[in-house]
């Protein structure tokens, strides 16, 4: 291993293992603790204020340290070498989303429920701290082979504090996944709850929405268009995303409100299943299983929409301001009495069929 190579006399850098807007990553071996790493070679821009920089690039550091989350790529140092920043971190040995969703194509919806849902937790578990991230994207995003995923760059996350720490030419984000106000200049936490949205539209529909072929149009296109309709995410799934990329801050749902999209997400694959078996087995139905089981399906599809009808704003489809009681459309009041009009004959008649087999195979001699 070569001299240059070697960095605060500790890290060898071995390979690159990829290369970004802001500079390399590098697999590489920390000598003195004896375990690989992951080291970020941050490029600066010509002119750069290099000790304005490394403070900042350390004040972050120690910002994601105190996360501490298992879904946070952890920092372990911030070095200055050769006139140049290098970050030190965990080494992450599994597919970005980004790299996913390239070799794989778009991912169903059911995992990219799941994946999202441990991405909440921890930008939750950030937000509590008052970190925005700043960069939530695909390739931030390591999702390993079980599932579990790890946010990586919180490099360039900041405390919400108003700390004096100015905005580095190179430390902006990325334009396809900046929210219009990151955009305009201020990110907020809500911004990084765009920034997820966009994430999941191209985890789940296998494009970004606003990704244009130059930075200056994707930021032209953040503030003014709105992205195509979805047309692999499900009935839910775009509501949400929808939610999260909301132009206004205070159009998008909170982490709660999400939370709870997500879990409706997760039932409208088999909510829908269970209506399909519905309308094919009512008139079949003439065995008491397929009744009971038609029955079953059918209640489960009414708790679902019950708890939708129940906690309407959480789901974003009206404005929370509105009285949840008028605004909620008839329709979909209808089709949950019905639903549960329909559970209840259902009920009946299984309950009415299984007395009747009973009793006749009592009275009727083997
Ligand atoms: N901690 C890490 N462990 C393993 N691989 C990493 C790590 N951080 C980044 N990478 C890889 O390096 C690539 C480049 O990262 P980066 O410079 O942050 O650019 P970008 O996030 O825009 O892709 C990523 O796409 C990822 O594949
Ligand atoms: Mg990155």
């Amino acid at each position: 291993m070569s001299e240059e190579r070697l960095l605060a006399e500790r890290f060898a850098l071995e390979t690159v293992i990829g290369r970004g807007g802001m500079g390399t990553v590098w697999r590489a071996w920390d000598a003195l603790l004896d375990r690989p790493v992951a080291v970020k070679e941050i490029h600066l821009p010509p002119g750069a204020d290099h000790p304005e920089l490394r403070a900042r690039v350390l004040r972050e550091a120690r910002l994601a340290g105190k996360l501490n989350h298992p879904g946070a790529v952890t920092v372990f140092d911030a070095i200055e070498a050769d006139d140049r920043i290098y970050i030190v971190m965990e080494l992450v040995e599994a597919a970005t989303l980004q790299d996913l969703v390239e070799s794989e194509g778009p991912l169903p919806p059911a995992r990219t429920v799941e994946t999202t849902s441990r991405v909440l937790d921890v930008l939750q578990a950030a937000h509590r701290l008052g970190i925005v991230h700043r960069d939530v994207k695909p390739s931030n995003i390591m999702v390993a082979a079980d599932g579990s995923v790890k946010l990586t760059d919180f490099g360039i996350a900041r405390l919400d504090d108003g700390s004096t720490a100015t905005a580095s030419s190179i430390m902006v984000g990325s334009p396809a996944y900046m929210a219009p106000e990151h955009v305009r200049g201020r990110a907020v936490a809500a911004s990084d709850l765009w920034a997820l949205g966009v994430t999941l539209y191209f985890a789940v529909e296998g494009k970004s929405p606003y990704l244009r072929s130059t930075a200056g149009d994707s930021l032209a296109a953040v503030l003014s268009e709105e992205p195509p309709a979805p047309v692999r995410a499900g009935e839910a799934l775009a509501r949400l995303l929808g939610g999260l990329m909301a132009k206004r801050v205070d159009d998008r749902p909170t982490i709660e409100g999400i939370r709870a999209q997500l879990a409706a997400a997760a039932f409208f694959v088999p909510g829908f299943a269970i209506s399909v078996f519905a309308i094919v087995a009512t008139p079949r139905a003439t065995g008491i299983r397929i009744l009971a089981a038609w029955t079953a399906a059918l209640a489960i599809r009414a708790a679902v929409d019950l708890a939708v009808l129940l906690d309407f704003t959480a789901y974003g489809f009206i404005d929370e301001h509105a009285n949840p009681v008028v605004a909620v459309p008839s329709e979909f009041k209808a089709s949950v009495a019905l639903t549960c009009f329909a559970v209840l004959i259902g009920a009946a008649l299984t309950v009415g069929r299984s007395i009747r087999e009973r009793s006749r195979s009592w009275t009727t001699p083997r």
